[in-house]
């Protein structure tokens, strides 16, 4: 398992390319099994996800050739059933549920179970697809799914879930009928999704808004599609730049999905401003503390949340951070504070009190944006921190140590 030596300490300066969205790019190649016809994809992130999802999708019969751009063709289903030794590697498996039941009527998916930051129950999935008429049976760890036409009905999100409204909506678009999803997710990645399936044929309204209006059709076609640039890889490049008093620039960067996330990292003193096609991001002298509580889209995202509680830790002050959308996503405290972090849990809540100092120190990394904030956190300290485990990273962000490098911070890949 690789780990990165960081010698803290040096301010990052110079350009930073964003990559695809990880989150968008999942459920719209797990959009490929919803037609017979062929998707050409451009800017898929190169991540071991991708890698994951293309694998249990080359599994039920997907077809891929190229890599940038990529083209997927599901001529035909070849099976319906998603390991536990995949879904396991990877919860965003659940995404390949409901197209496989739109497409031939039956599904065997490994229940995800539970991960680092929580439970992350799929009862809503699940709870969806049987308004729409489906058979769902769980039997000995996975979800058994039957329709022989689903049809489309009224749906009301208990909590507006980001791939549970993706697998509805993908099942809705070969539904008998009209679904309307109330409380649907409104994310930028779930908006992309449903630009795609329009451009294949199917019929939405509302994306981008809590409630979705899906008119079922008989057949949806191929497309070509461009990944829209990932909101959270930029996040954590601002805050790279704010923790280590330097100066970017970042290209492919969306500001538009971002209003919250640039908005807390304003508050925090960064100077963020679009120049062009580029976003400029300063550091501020003095790191402001400021508060956050993560929510549903366009509130401040919970994938941001660690890498913020990094820059929190030099604040001038204390900063309140209350996490609203998962049970257990503090897995990063522990470690942040082997760097000698000040930081108390409170329940939901952290609060981050600053210190003048980081110093470096071995860390563990326990999921993918816990590992982001330890990278970030090594980047602002004194001395040498090693981030072990950080095949947590390379799942969601492509060519760290490179990137990182290519601004000037003192990083390496080593093999631990
Ligand atoms: C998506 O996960 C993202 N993953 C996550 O990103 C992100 O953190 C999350 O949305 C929230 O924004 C992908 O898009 C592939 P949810 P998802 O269903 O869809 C509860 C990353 O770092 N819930 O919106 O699994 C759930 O327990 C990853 O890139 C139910 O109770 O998240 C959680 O508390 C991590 N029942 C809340 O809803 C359900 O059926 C939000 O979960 C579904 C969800």
């Amino acid at each position: 398992m690789d780990k990165f030596v960081i010698h803290g300490g040096r301010p990052l300066k110079g350009k930073v390319v964003i990559n695809g969205a990880k989150n968008a790019a999942l459920p719209m190649l797990a959009a490929s099994l919803l037609t017979s016809e062929p998707i050409t994809y451009h800017c898929v992130p190169a991540l071991q996800d991708i890698i994951t999802i293309k694998r249990l999708l080359s599994d039920l019969g997907v077809i891929f050739s190229g890599s940038d751009p990529l083209t997927a063709q599901a001529a035909e289903i070849t099976s319906c059933h998603a390991p536990y030794e995949l879904v396991r590697t990877m919860r965003a498996s659940i995404l390949v549920l409901g197209p496989l039941v739109a497409r031939v009527g039956k599904a065997v998916v490994s229940l995800p179970g539970g991960c680092a930051i929580g439970a992350r129950p799929v009862d809503l999935h699940l709870k969806g697809l049987t308004q729409m008429g489906a058979e769902i049976r769980l039997k000995r760890g996975y979800i058994h799914a039957e329709a022989r036409q689903l049809k489309g009905t009224e749906i009301y999100l208990d909590i507006p879930t980001v791939t549970g409204t993706e697998n509805l909506m993908m099942a809705a678009c070969l539904a008998k009928g009209e679904t309307i999803i109330r409380n649907a997710a409104c994310e930028p990645e779930v908006e992309a999704l449903a630009k795609m399936l329009k451009q294949m044929g199917a019929e939405i309204e509302g994306e981008g808004t809590d409630i979705l209006r899906i008119k079922g059709v008989e057949v949806l076609h191929g497309t070509e599609c461009t990944i829209i640039p990932d909101r959270i890889e930029a996040g954590t490049y601002m805050v790279a730049a704010g923790i280590t008093g330097g100066e970017i620039y970042l290209k492919n960067c969306c500001l538009e999905h971002m209003a919250a996330v640039v908005d807390k990292l304003q508050q925090a003193g960064l100077i963020i401003e679009k120049k062009g096609a580029e976003v400029k991001v300063k550091a501020p002298a003095v790191i402001k503390s400021t508060d956050i509580t993560t929510l549903p889209y366009p509130g401040f995202p919970t994938d941001m949340q660690a890498q913020f509680m990094a820059l929190m830790c030099l604040g001038d002050g204390v900063s309140v951070i209350t996490e609203k959308i998962f049970e257990n996503r503090f897995m990063h405290v522990l470690e942040l504070k082997r760097l000698g972090a000040d930081i108390k849990i409170d329940g939901p809540r952290a609060v981050v009190k600053g210190v003048k100092e980081l110093l470096g120190a071995p860390v563990m990394a326990t999921d993918l944006r816990a590992s982001a904030s330890l990278v970030l956190a090594g980047l602002a300290a004194k001395g040498t921190t090693e981030v072990l485990r950080i095949y947590h990273l390379d799942r969601g962000y492509v060519s760290m140590e490179e990137k990182l490098k290519a601004l000037g911070a003192d990083i390496e890949r080593v093999p631990a």
